[in-house]
Parts: C-alpha cells; structure tokens; sequence
C-alpha cells in the first residue's frame, strides 16, 4: 500500500530525491518522476513495466516553463495551448538537450501537456523541474482514474500518491505532432477533434491502431482487461455466447437477461462526456469479476465518442482466445 492524500509538500520532497509518485490529473493518473533527471525516469520505466521504446509525456505548469526545455513551437501550437491549456492535449515539439533521451527513447522531439488539474498545477509550480508521467497503469492494462486504481496495481512499487478525486476527464489527453506547420492527430483523447478542428482547421488522424505502430502508444493491444472483450451489437453477442459467465458494458442502457450485478451503463443519458469519466472504472469492475467474457458496443463516433471508440476498439480481444 501506498501513502495516499493530499501533502504536496511531500510530493515535492519525494520527487526532489529522485522518487516516482502517482500524481492526479484531469485525464488519468500519471507515473510521475523529474524529467530532468534519468535515475528519476529509469524508475519510472521499471515500476511501469514499460518498455524503453515508449517516450514519456513532460508535465509543466506555464508556457515559459515549456520554453526551458522545447524550441520554438509551430504558429497553430502557439494558438491552440493559449486556447486549450491548462487541458487534455498534448503536443510535440522538437527538445532542448535538458531532457534526457530516456525520457524521449532517444528521439529529438518531447511530448509536452499543460494538466488541468488544481492540486498538480500547485505541485508543479512548487517544483524546479518538469515531471514526466505515463499513466500510472502497469504497461498495456487500463489507465486509473482514481487514487485506488494507482495502489492497487502499483501499490508495492510506489510511496505516494498524491489524492486528486476522480478524474474530470477520464480518458487520456489528445496527442498532436506538427510536421512543418501541420497538426496531425496521433491519438484521440480528451481534447476533441471538432474543438481542435474549429480553432485550427482540419487536420488528418493517425491510423487505427495497429500491430506495427508508429508510436508504441498506437499498439493495438492498448487499455486492455485481462477478460476476453468483444465489442459489437450486445444482444446478439449475449445470445452467441450464452451459457458464459458474461458480463456487459454498455453506452446507455441495461441488457435482459443479464445480472445487473455484471452489467456497467457508461452513462444512462446517454451523455458521452460522462461516459469518457465512467469507461476505465467501468472495465475495471467487470475486469475484477472473474467472467469469462465482457461484451461492449461502440459509442456514437463524435466528439469524446471517437476517443471512447478508440479505447474499446484496443481493449478488444479477438474471439480465438476462447478456441
Ligand atoms: O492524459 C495523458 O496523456 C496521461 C496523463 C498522465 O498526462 N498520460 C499518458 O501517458 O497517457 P502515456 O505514457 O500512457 O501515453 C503517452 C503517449 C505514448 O503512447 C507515447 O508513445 C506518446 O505519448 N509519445 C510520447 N512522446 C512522444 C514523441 N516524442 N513522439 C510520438 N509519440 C510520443
Ligand atoms: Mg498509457
């Protein structure tokens, strides 16, 4: 078990000494360690599981923070942190030498996010350096979206986490990378297209996930239950596979025939918004329930929808695992 409230003093003591600790945001919870200083990050490599292929994330508080470690950002990047930070985007940009190549798996650019989140924001300003932070989920499992999902998985690894409630957001931040000028979407997110879109014009997404990804964060297997997951129109699904211990996550509503007790409605308004808040703690439920298999169903594909889809489509395992 960790340590688990609200002391940002120490917070900060813990990440000056080169600890990693979990930290609130508005999307998840980050693994959270100073960016500037490679013990810090090799740490937080090891308690993830993470490969070091997969490049962090730099948190920081202020846009004249970010010019300590990044060179000079593309017009629409300027344009879209004065709109959207403190938020769920997150951008990249070309590095300054500060941050250490561990931190990037040894590319020239750094992700970089301003997080909305009232206690973070207080700790980073209290702090010398930027903290850089995965989600704090063992590497391929879902992201938590409170200070019990942390301990629970990363617990014995980690002293501290810093307690910020549920996460407002619930789903990871939007990822942009710029060539020349031009945003492209490498991972929907909080931040959605249409916001980006209206402010910036349009701009092209990523693929869909792949084995072969461009960033190991576009891995298919991303987000994933331990439970087999199937995703498609949920009464059929019910029907096909029925005799399994199965339980149902769904947009809106509750299925027949099925236990309530193992059935999570992403939200019954059928509000996307609360549903992004509600998804990760709702796989996790069913995940720890022992079932069989879990079956799901797409949301509408706009706004959050597309993150929301985006997840559930790579937490889906393929039905050959039950053959
Ligand atoms: O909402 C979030 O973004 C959360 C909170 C804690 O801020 N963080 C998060 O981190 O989701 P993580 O490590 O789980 O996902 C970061 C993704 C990875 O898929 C990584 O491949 C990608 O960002 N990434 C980081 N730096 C990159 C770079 N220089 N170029 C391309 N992709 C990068
Ligand atoms: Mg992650």
């Amino acid at each position: 078990m960790a340590r688990i409230d609200t002391d940002i003093q120490h917070a900060a003591d813990l990440l000056s000494q080169s600890q990693v600790i979990g930290i609130p945001t508005e999307t998840v919870y980050g693994l959270a360690g100073n960016a500037y200083d490679p013990t810090a990050i090799a740490k937080i490599f090891v308690v993830k599981g993470r490969p070091h292929f997969d490049p962090l994330i730099v948190h920081t508080s202020s846009m004249a923070r970010i010019g300590e470690f990044v060179e000079d950002m593309p017009a629409k990047a300027a344009l879209l942190s004065k709109e959207l930070w403190p938020g769920p985007l997150t951008m990249i940009f070309r590095k300054k030498p500060v941050i250490p190549d561990l931190v990037t798996a040894g590319l020239p650019t750094v992700a970089v996010r301003i997080p909305n989140h009232p206690l973070t924001l207080k700790l980073l300003k209290k702090l010398d350096f930027p903290l850089a932070a995965p989600s704090a989920n063992p590497f391929g499992y879902i992201s938590p979206t409170c200070a019990a999902h942390v301990d629970a998985q990363l617990g014995q690894k980690i002293g501290y986490v810093l307690d910020g409630g549920s996460c407002a957001v619930g789903i990871e931040s939007t990822i942009l990378s710029f060539k020349d000028e031009n945003p492209r979407v490498l991972r929907l997110g909080g931040c959605t297209l249409e916001h980006l879109q209206a402010l910036v014009g349009t701009m092209q997404v990523a693929d869909a996930p792949t084995a072969n990804p461009q960033a190991p964060g576009m891995l298919k297997s991303h987000y994933a239950p331990r439970t087999p997951f199937l995703i498609g129109n949920i009464p059929q699904l019910v029907q096909q596979h029925w005799g399994k211990r199965l339980g149902v996550l769904s947009f809106s509503k509750i299925q027949e025939g099925v236990s309530e007790g193992r059935q999570f409605v992403l939200s019954e308004k059928a509000d996307l918004a609360e549903a992004a808040t509600r998804l990760f703690t709702g796989l996790r439920k069913l995940d720890s329930l022992n079932l069989q298999l879990i079956v799901s169903e797409y949301v509408p594909d706009e706004g959050l929808g597309r993150a929301i889809n985006d997840r559930l489509s790579r937490a889906e395992v393929m039905p050959d695992r039950f053959n």
